[in-house]
């Protein structure tokens, strides 16, 4: 199979068990995420990496948010922000993190930290990683981002869920070309 042949069969997976991804794993996942194209070599990222029981302490840190943001939620409803984080034996939580320059506007730096998630799912792909790129609204919760300590110049991107693919698969839909590329040739 061809590289293009294989990375076309990526395909985000929601049901994700253990194992975890190994640290030699991960390592070698971060090694291509922190190659992504970076205008000015700013490095606009960083990760966090939670599994074990830190997965909970993260549902907890989701919970306290929510009722910051609305103190009326119902139980159900915050049973069900707890467990977000145990879809998976690991969640990372990509950052972009602005730094001020005259030629890199903020925008640059978001894309930048898109191409460094989209080059973790690519390599979590070849490694036979499952893998979902998730947001939901609390990526854009500040009290969350608080709670995680990111700094004011940091916003989340992205939880991005890790593990064994459990179940079928989806099946692949590859787009019909004509409607996104326009070619011009004179
Ligand atoms: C920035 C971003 C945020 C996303 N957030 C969610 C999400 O919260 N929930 C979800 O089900 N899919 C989310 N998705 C979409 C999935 O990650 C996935 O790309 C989509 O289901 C299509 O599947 P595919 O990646 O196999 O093509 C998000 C994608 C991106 C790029």
């Amino acid at each position: 199979m061809s590289s293009i042949d294989t990375l076309l069969t990526r395909k985000s997976h929601g049901k994700l068990v253990h194992p975890a991804p190994s640290k030699e794993q991960m390592t070698r996942l971060f090694k291509l995420a922190l190659r992504a194209p970076d205008h000015a070599l700013l490095k606009p990222w960083r990760f966090l990496v939670f599994e074990g029981e830190s997965l909970v302490k993260l549902g907890e840190l989701m919970v306290e948010a929510s009722l910051k943001t609305d103190s009326e939620l119902s139980a159900e409803k915050l049973e069900k922000i707890a467990n977000k984080p145990l879809r998976a034996p690991m969640v990372v939580i990509s950052i972009v993190c602005y730094k001020e320059h005259p030629k890199v506007p903020k925008i640059e730096q978001v894309l930048s930290s898109g191409a460094s998630v989209q080059n973790l799912l690519l390599a979590a792909h070849l490694e036979g990683i499952g893998v979902k790129w998730r947001t939901g609204s609390l990526a854009f919760n500040r009290h969350l981002m608080d709670n995680l300590g990111l700094q004011a110049n940091e916003q989340i991107t992205g939880f991005i869920y890790l593990g064994q693919e459990e179940g079928r698969k989806a099946t692949l839909k590859h787009p019909d070309q004509s409607e996104f590329v326009s070619w011009y040739s004179e």
